[in-house]
C-alpha cells in the first residue's frame, strides 16, 4: 500500500538546502551575491527538488563572523539587497512551492549593534541590562568556542570597568535573555520575519542562548517553549530547527521532553560524527550504534540529518583516538584541521573525488531517519579553498559554469578556485547533480523514510549498514556498502517471506525467499533502496481462496 500523507507537518519529509546569499549568485555585478541573483536561481533550486531553503544570516553586519554578528535584526545587509528585494525573492520562492527559513542569531549581537553601543555607554544606560555584565571575569564555567582567537568568554570594557560575556568572539557580546525586554524583542524579530513569509528559523547556538535565562524563568527551556508558542499563535506550521550539539541524553529536553513544545527539529550531531567514523573505518558499526541509541523525538518533532555544513566538521563528540582516525583518513594535513576538533573541508575532496563513494554517502544521508539538510554546492561536489581563512574554506562562491558564472565582476567577493559547475553537471546524466536529484525524488515519493519506524538490521558484513523503515504496512529496506570491495548483505526479513523488493535507484527486483533470509550483492560503495511489495498471488493460491 502506498501512503498518501497530507499534513501540515511539512518538515517531516522536507529537503532543506542551506545557502549564503552572499556566495550564491550576484545579480548586480558588484561581485557580491545578492537577493536578485538568488531569485534568478529559484528555478534551479525547485528543479533540484529541494523543498525548503535555509538562508544563512543576511542582516546588516560588520561581517567579522560571516554575518553571525548582526547590527540590525530587522533589515537586509545593503550589500545583499533591500527589504524590497527580499520580498520579491520570497514571492518567487513561494510561487515555486519552496518554503524559506533563516538563521536566527540572538544568543549575541555584534559589538557594533546600537543596543550594545548603548549598553556599554555607561553603567546607568537604560540598555545596560540587555547584555551580561560582571565586575569580575568569573571563573570560566565553559570552554571558549574558538580557541584559536579567544582564551576567555569575558572581555574587559575599560569605559565602564566591567566585563561582558561573549560565548563566541569578543566582538559578539551575549544578549541577556534573563531580561524580559530582550525576550520580547526576540519574539518581535521572529514575528517580523514570519510576517514577511518565513516558515521558521534555524536557531543558532541554542544551549548558549538559553543558559542565561535563569533565574528569571524557573526552567531555561521555558524560554524555548515561549518562543514556539508565540510562533504557533502567529503562524501554525512554522518551525524551529535548532543547532544543539549535545549528547542524546541532553537533547530530548530541547524538543520539550514528551511534549514536543520547544524545538521542532534538532540537528543530529552525534549520528553525523559517528557516520564520519563509520566512513573512515569502512565499518557501519559506529553509525549503527548511534542510530540504535538515539531516542525517539516526541510526536511531530524530528531529527535533522547532515554530513557537512558551513562550519568545521566538528568531531567533538568522539574520543581523541577516534578523531585522529578521521583526521588520518580525511584530513591528514594540519592545515585541514581546525580548533583541535574538526576539519575545514567539504565532502568530495575528503573522499579524494571518488564519485562512487560520494554518491553512496549522499544516498546514506537521504535514507537515514531524519530530515536531510544539504549545504549549497554539495549537489555538484563543490570543493574547498584551503587558502581561505579558517572556516571560510568551505564557503566559496557557487559555481554555475566553467567560467564560474557567480558574478560578472572581475573580482568576486571571495576567491573561486576551479572546480565542478552546474552547467556541466546538467549536461551529464551520470553526474552527482542528477544523482542527488534522483535521491530527492525517491525520498519525496517514499514517505516511509520520513514517517516510518526505523530499525537497523544485522547485515552479515561489517561494512554494510542496513535498515528498514516501516509505516502503515509499507516498508523500504536500504543497504549501503561503506567499503570499496564487493560484498553481499544477508538480511533477515522474517515476515516479508516471498515479498518482492523493487530497487528504487536502478532497475531490478529481488524476491525474498520462503526462509525470509535474503542475500543482496553490493558493488564497491554500492547502495540500494528497496521497496517491499506483497507477493503476487499465483493462480493456484487464488483458486484455493475462491473455494
Ligand atoms: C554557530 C554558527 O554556525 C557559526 O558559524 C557561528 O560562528 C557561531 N554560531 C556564532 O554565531
Ligand atoms: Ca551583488
Amino acid at each position: 500500500m502506498r501512503m498518501t500523507y497530507t499534513s501540515d507537518l511539512w518538515w517531516k519529509n522536507a529537503v532543506v538546502y542551506c545557502l549564503d546569499v552572499e556566495t550564491f549568485k550576484d545579480g548586480n555585478g558588484d561581485g557580491i551575491g545578492d537577493f536578485r541573483g538568488l531569485t534568478q536561481e529559484i528555478d534551479y533550486l525547485a528543479g533540484l527538488g529541494i523543498t525548503c531553503l535555509w538562508l544563512m544570516p543576511f542582516y546588516p553586519t560588520p561581517n567579522k563572523d560571516d554575518g553571525y554578528d548582526v547590527t540590525d535584526f530587522y533589515s537586509v545587509d545593503p550589500r545583499l539587497g533591500t527589504l524590497g528585494d527580499f520580498v520579491e525573492f520570497m514571492r518567487t520562492a513561494h510561487d515555486r512551492g519552496l518554503r524559506v527559513i533563516a538563521d536566527l542569531v540572538v544568543n549575541h549581537t555584534s559589538d557594533q549593534h546600537p543596543w550594545f553601543v548603548e549598553s556599554r555607554s555607561g553603567r546607568d544606560s537604560p540598555r545596560r541590562d540587555w547584555y551580561v555584565w560582571s565586575d569580575t571575569p568569573e571563573p570560566n564555567p565553559k570552554e571558549v568556542v574558538f580557541p584559536d582567537k579567544e582564551d576567555s568568554v569575558w572581555e574587559h570594557d575599560p569605559h565602564t570597568g566591567q566585563y561582558y560575556l561573549h560565548t563566541f568572539y569578543r566582538h559578539q557580546p551575549d544578549l541577556n535573555v534573563a531580561n524580559p525586554e530582550v525576550r520580547d524583542e526576540i519574539a518581535r524579530v521572529l514575528g517580523f520575519w514570519m510576517e514577511l513569509g518565513l516558515s521558521g528559523f534555524r536557531v543558532d547556538a541554542v544551549p548558549f542562548l538559553i543558559e542565561n535565562v535563569s533565574p528569571e524563568l524557573a526552567d531555561p527551556h521555558d524560554f524555548l517553549a515561549e518562543l514556539r508558542a508565540f510562533m504557533t499563535r502567529r503562524k501554525g506550521g512554522s518551525v524551529l530547527l535548532g543547532e544543539v550539539n549535545l549528547e542524546y541524553d541532553q537533547l530530548l529536553e530541547y524538543f520539550g521532553d514528551g511534549l514536543g513544545d520547544q524545538l521542532t527539529m534538532c540537528f543530529d550531531f552525534v549520528a553525523m560524527q559517528r557516520a564520519w567514523l563509520s566512513l573512515a573505518r569502512r565499518d557501519a558499526g559506529p553509525l549503527a550504534s548511534a542510530l540504535r541509541e538515539r531516542p525517539e523525538p516526541p510526536k511531530d518533532c524530528q531529527w535533522a540529518m547532515f554530513l557537512r555544513n558551513h562550519d568545521e566538521l566538528t568531531l567533538d563528540k568522539l574520543t581523541e583516538d577516534e578523531r585522529q582516525e578521521i583526521f588520518a583518513a580525511f584530513g591528514p594535513d594540519k592545515d585541514m584541521q581546525i580548533f583541535g576538533r574538526g576539519l575545514r573541508r567539504r565532502l568530495p575532496p575528503m573522499f579524494g573525488g571518488d564519485e562512487r563513494r560520494i554518491k553512496m554517502a549522499y544516498s546514506l544521508l537521504f535514507s537515514l531517519p531524519g530530515t536531510p539538510v544539504l549545504f549549497y554546492g554539495e549537489e555538484i561536489g563543490l570543493g574547498e579553498d584551503l587558502s581561505a581563512e579558517g572556516r571560510m574554506a568551505v564557503r566559496t562562491p557557487m559555481r554555475w559554469s566553467a567560467e564560474g558564472g557567480f558574478t560578472q565582476a572581475e573580482r568576486p567577493v571571495r576567491a573561486m578556485p576551479d572546480g565542478p559547475n552546474v552547467a556541466d553537471h546538467r549536461r551529464d546524466n551520470d553526474s552527482l547533480l542528477r544523482w542527488i536529484q534522483l535521491l530527492i525524488e525517491r525520498y519525496r515519493e517514499s514517505l516511509e523514510l520520513a514517517w516510518g519506524d526505523h530499525t537497523v538490521l544485522d547485515a552479515g558484513d561489517p561494512a554494510v549498514l542496513a535498515h528498514r523503515c516501516d509505516a502503515d504496512g509499507a516498508t523500504i529496506v536500504a543497504v549501503h556498502n561503506l567499503d570499496d570491495r564487493e560484498c553481499e548483505a544477508e538480511l533477515d526479513l522474517t515476515g516479508l517471506e516471498r515479498c518482492v523488493l523493487t530497487d528504487l535507484l536502478v532497475d531490478g527486483t529481488v524476491k525474498v525467499p520462503g526462509s525470509g533470509r535474503v542475500r543482496l550483492p553490493l558493488d564497491p560503495y554500492g547502495c540500494r533502496w528497496l521497496r517491499v511489495s506483497a507477493p503476487e498471488v499465483s493462480p493456484e493460491d487464488a483458486s484455493v481462496k475462491a473455494q
